[in-house]
């Protein structure tokens, strides 16, 4: 059977979710594809990197849009940057068809995931694609989840049935 995309099936969870003047992070923007989502619902967006290739491609893609910044930096230091956000994603792993060494860490993207918890406004939301093929991703996807099991009010998971190793996303308001 196939299956449904995981990011398509989180674009779905978090358009109902999008107002107006909204200010929405991505916190991995990667090639941008979240990013370049987010900006077609006429949100505001801030995007964070920690490789300046994925800075650049992502910028190059959203060229023609006036409605994102982005931030070439560690999530782990949103809150140099931002004082409230209304929504988060953190799309984990590593950047596609680049270095694999460069990749989401357990310890930071809980830090980043809790200093982002505290600048949510009261109905904001957290949604976090956690994936397992890269070093340290399964004890990442162990401790998030723990994490927003319990600090966090759970709406949405997703995995691929009958799939060894699967992504999971989960889609969480605070
Ligand atoms: C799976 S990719 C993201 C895919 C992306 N959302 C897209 O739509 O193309 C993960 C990204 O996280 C970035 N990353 C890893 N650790 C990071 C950190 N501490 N802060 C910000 N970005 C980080 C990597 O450089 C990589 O580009």
């Amino acid at each position: 059977m196939r299956h449904k995309n995981i990011n398509h099936v989180v674009h779905e969870w978090i358009v109902p979710y999008l107002k107006e003047n909204h200010l929405i992070v991505d916190a991995t923007c990667g090639h941008g594809y979240d990013t370049k989502f987010l900006c077609d619902q006429k949100v505001n967006v801030i995007a964070f990197d920690i490789q300046i290739e994925a800075i650049e491609y992502s910028k190059n893609l959203l060229k023609e849009y006036a409605n994102v910044t982005f931030i070439h930096d560690s999530h782990v230091h949103l809150e140099r940057y931002i004082k409230h956000c209304d929504g988060i994603i953190f799309n984990c792993g590593y950047l596609p068809h680049s270095d694999k060494k460069v990749i989401t860490k357990p310890e930071s993207t809980l830090e980043a995931m809790a200093k982002a918890y505290s600048l949510l406004s009261d109905d904001g939301w957290m949604c976090v694609t956690f994936y397992q093929g890269h070093d340290g991703g399964a004890e990442e996807m162990k401790l998030g989840i723990d994490w927003m099991r319990k600090n966090m009010n759970i709406v949405h998971e997703y995995t691929y049935e009958n799939v060894n190793n699967p992504p999971i996303a989960i889609f969480a308001q605070k």
